[in-house]
């Protein structure tokens, strides 16, 4: 297993290209069930979660070629509508091809997934939105067994809380189902957004993506389409949170900044300048130390989930106390106890963590937990003395396309050691 070594106190200049959303690519890809002509994609990241899914679809009967950072699928025929334990275990997003395959195929059998190790994730909300399109549901031996008979029906579906996922579930369903379908409370992500965009670029006919009521007018058939995956706001934070924490300038080329207001918004009270330049968004720190800010993560437009490990590796060498909140998930804190290795004081209470700053990390041997706290274990490193080696970065490849590399471009000292 790939370990990555870090030998932390350089500071950060110079540009970050920013990669295609890893959250957003996925879905994307899923849309290509939903037609037989083919879905070009562009802005692709190539991470593992992405080969993974390929070999679902490939599995499908889907054609998947990459060219460089463009991806073509063709789904001719839907040759198995079955997904397997071994090829949806790996990542929950791949669940999502049910609703396009029960859409187009009219009945389909997908295991339950797997996915990071970050609490109970249930799926109930995906299979209730597909009930309430028509779908005859049954679970068996760790699969969904689900049929539409008649085709998928449009619906009124008001989610009991905000799912990002249970959301692009049903866009996927219900814009080949017959009908109107609403979606109400439904999550307003930028990734919903690409999705709803991509499906229109497809002729699908789709109002109101980005707010908490999306109306959808069934059609018979999709068509092909040419499409550019959105900048990460992730992997955006992500850069930002490692030079605000590590000091210097550094370019995010192409992120967008209305994807991450909140964070702009903590990092300026945090006392690091953050400013939207015609080419991205530029990040400058030049303080001695940050400032202790509280966060609370919330859907968005709210602070992201995805970014409060990395906050939290910001906040242990940060001026004072700051209160951490997670909400959306249990147990996220497991990158908690790997930041405490390196002398990081945290207080961990319930679904609140409290961080007192220290003057200086040290570098340790730590093990990434899941594919968000691995990086946060990168930031940690990299204003850590001396070397910090994390193990398991196989999480991290999930996610983040060429980590060491776009560091290294920037004056860390970092390499991957193969085992
Ligand atoms: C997606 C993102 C993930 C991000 C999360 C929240 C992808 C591939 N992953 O995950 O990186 O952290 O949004 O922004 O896009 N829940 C249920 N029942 C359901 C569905 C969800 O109880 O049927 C719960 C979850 O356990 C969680 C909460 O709802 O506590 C929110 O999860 P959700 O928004 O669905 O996250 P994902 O789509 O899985």
């Amino acid at each position: 297993m790939d370990s990555i070594r870090i030998k932390g106190g350089n500071r950060l200049s110079g540009v970050v290209p920013i990669s295609g959303a890893k959250n957003s690519a996925l879905k994307l890809m899923v849309a290509t069930i939903l037609t037989d002509e083919p879905l070009i994609l562009s802005r692709m990241p190539d991470l593992a979660d992405t080969r993974f899914l390929s070999n679902l679809l490939s599995h499908l009967g889907t054609d998947v070629e990459r060219s460089g950072s463009v991806v073509s699928l063709q789904t001719a025929n839907i040759e198995r509508a079955e997904a397997p334990y071994d090829l949806v275990r790996k990542m929950r997003a791949s669940f999502n091809v049910l609703g396009p395959l029960l859409a187009r195929n009219g009945k389909a059998r997908v295991s339950l997934p797997g996915g990071c190790a970050i609490g109970a994730r249930p799926v109930d909300l995906h299979l209730k939105a597909l009930e309430l399109l028509g779908a005859q549901i049954e679970l068996t031996d760790g699969y969904v067994e689900a049929r539409a008979d008649k085709g998928l029906i449009g619906s009124k579906i008001n989610f009991p809380f905000v799912s990002v996922g249970a959301t692009e579930h049903a866009l996927l369903a219900a814009v080949l189902a017959t009908g109107e379908t609403v979606l109400e409370n439904a999550a307003r992500e930028p990734e919903i957004v690409d999705l709803a965009n991509c499906l229109i670029a497809m002729g699908a006919r789709i109002e109101g993506a980005g707010t908490s009521t999306i109306h959808i007018e069934g059609i018979d058939r999709l068509l092909g389409a040419d499409y550019a995956v959105v900048p990460d706001r992730i992997e955006t934070g992500t850069y930002a949170l490692a030079v605000a924490t590590a000091g210097g300038e550094v370019l995010l080329k192409d992120a967008i900044w209305e994807h991450n207001e909140v964070l702009w918004d903590r990092l300026h009270m945090a006392g690091a300048q953050v400013t939207d330049q015609a080419e991205g968004v530029l990040v400058t720190a030049d303080q001695e130390r940050l400032i202790a800010t509280d966060i609370e993560t919330r859907p968005y437009p709210g602070f992201p989930t995805d970014e409060q490990a990395q906050f939290m590796a910001a906040m242990t060498v940060a001026e004072g106390r700051s209160v951490i909140r997670e909400t959306i998930f249990e147990n996220r804190f497991m990158h908690a106890p790997e930041l405490m290795r390196m002398g990081a004081r945290i207080d961990l209470k319930g679904n609140e963590a409290v961080v007192t700053g220290v003057g200086q990390l040290r570098g340790a041997q730590v093990m990434a937990t899941d594919l968000r706290a691995s990086v946060s274990l990168v930031i940690a490193g990299l204003v850590a003395a001396g070397e910090t080696m994390i193990g398991r970065v196989y999480h991290l490849d999930r996610g983040f396309e060429n980590l060491e590399a776009k560091l290294a471009a920037c004056g860390a000292d970092i390499e991957r050691v193969k085992s």
